[in-house]
């Protein structure tokens, strides 16, 4: 530990400075205005995997943006971690709600505010120089590969071709991941579970061009109008979804396990004063801990249609769109539930309009073993580092490939997360502290030392 401490100490600043460069790197997946920038971002990961002294360094291409591979093999026998990452970021809109802009990485209270801070530069560039440290304090105890993708935030569409054409180089014991959150630095957790995704956009369409409100509103049905009312059905009155079936599949946890996590530190006036908010929502019979970790929900994450340009202009609009987005629990599986939402979407549509749903990724949920040494070996990290045992939480996100590891390798995954719920993720100025990302640092090598004692 205290070699760690010594090695973070001297090179505290340059770990920054890089991390800042690739902070610089606009990588939005999103958006092909910045294919160019994915790219480089990309080389720059590949660079600095080499630096640190990775072998077999390969920005592979895949039909979307390249995965970036690295590895260090020191001895067959020894156990093999694979550490995933992503280097794509989500868009930055909008912008003008940035304090400071978000490709500008800037130290403000202790922490770094930039698009991608927390999710997922910061974190997975964390493993990178965990691994620097190992190789030149001589102390990497395993094999290490390190995968990172650069399109998580699209939803990892050609990652699964990489893993099926690659099972063999991607072979491993474990899958480490730093891309969600825990509790506080006071309060050290680790998540076991990420939620699933049906994502899919809607269409209700009313007459065939836009009309005067005047010489046709109220005689002919607005598509606004209507798909809010088609919306706003698809919760009951206590904020159950009401798509029939969607709750079929859901597993119930046992009395001890709510218990168990309820038990989590969550101060709920604390939450509410941070979004400025007077009062929770949700599912009836739930807490907001459970809403979020083990329960299916149902959000509207966009909605469009008429005219919304400065001033006002009396239209009719001819199309209103909605992006909606339902994340799963284990037993769900996102396909069927995507095909429950379309039916039920069609049936409910009343004859005045026409509805159109286009799916677009999905995901499937996962709870992570607790019982594995993998997960031991994380508990110890967390405890030797932070002097406390971990709290065992459930995330709220969604991170597909995990299932998918499950699925195709066989290897289960530990979330070594370091981020906070409130680090603004997807939202304007994301920030990762400073304490966070060195605590992370400090931590990884202790998860390789002891996951290969446990291991032996
Ligand atoms: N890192 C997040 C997922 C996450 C965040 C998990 C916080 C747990 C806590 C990841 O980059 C992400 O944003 N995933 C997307 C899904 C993806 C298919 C676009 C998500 O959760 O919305
Ligand atoms: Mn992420
Ligand atoms: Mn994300």
């Amino acid at each position: 530990m205290q070699d760690i401490k010594t090695y973070v100490e001297q090179h505290k600043q340059r770990f920054l400075d890089e991390l800042f460069v690739l902070l610089r790197f606009p990588s939005i997946s999103a958006d092909p205005k910045y294919k160019g920038d994915v790219l480089k971002t990309a080389d720059f990961v590949a660079e600095k995997l080499k630096e640190a002294g990775a072998d077999n360094v390969e920005v592979a291409a895949t039909a979307g943006y390249p995965i970036v591979y690295g590895e260090k093999i020191i001895d067959p026998s020894k156990p093999t971690v694979l550490v995933y990452g992503h280097y794509d970021v989500q868009p930055p809109d909008p912008l003008e709600l940035w304090e400071t802009p978000p490709f500008e990485p800037t130290i403000r209270d202790e922490k770094i505010y930039a698009r991608g801070a927390c999710d997922d530069k910061g974190q997975f560039y964390m493993h990178v120089k965990a691994f620097e440290l190992m190789l030149r304090t001589e102390s990497l105890p395993c094999n290490i590969k390190f995968m990172i993708e650069g399109e998580e935030e699209v939803g990892s569409d050609n990652l699964g071709t990489f893993v099926i054409a690659n099972k063999e180089r991607l072979k491993a014991d474990v899958v480490l991941i730093s891309d969600t959150a825990m509790i506080s630095l006071d309060s050290p957790s680790l998540e076991t579970g990420l939620r699933g995704l049906s994502y899919l956009e809607v269409e209700v369409t009313g007459p065939n061009r836009d009309l005067h409100s005047g010489v046709y509103g109220g005689a002919v049905a607005n598509p606004a109008t209507i798909l809010c009312q088609m919306i706003a059905s698809l919760h009951d009155q206590n904020n159950h979804i009401v798509i029939p079936g969607f709750y079929d599949d859901v597993q119930s946890l046992s009395e001890e396990e709510r218990l168990l996590l309820n038990s989590a530190p969550f101060d709920e006036e604390e939450y509410k004063e941070d979004l400025q908010i007077s009062e929770v929502w949700g599912e009836q019979g739930y807490t907001t801990i459970e809403r979020t970790g083990i329960r299916p929900t149902l959000e509207v994450n966009g909605i469009w249609g008429g005219y919304i340009g400065e001033g006002a202009k009396t239209v009719l609009p001819s199309k209103a769109n909605a992006k909606i987005s339902m994340r799963l629990v284990p037993n769900q599986k996102s396909e069927k539930i995507t095909e429950l939402f379309q039916k039920h979407f069609e049936t409910i549509a009343p004859k005045s309009v026409k509805v159109k749903v286009t799916p677009h990724h999905g995901g499937e949920p996962v709870v992570t073993p607790t019982d594995s040494v993998a997960f031991q070996a994380a508990q110890k990290a967390i405890e030797e580092s932070f002097g406390k045992k971990p709290v065992i939480t459930r995330g709220g996100g969604s991170i597909p490939i995990v299932a998918l590891f499950e699925k195709e390798l066989e290897i289960k995954t530990v979330l070594l997360g370091f981020g906070l719920d409130s680090d603004n993720l997807h939202s304007p100025n994301e920030k990762y502290d400073l304490a966070n990302y060195y605590k992370g640092i400090e931590t990884i090598p202790l998860f390789f030392k002891h996951f290969a004692q446990l291991s032996r």
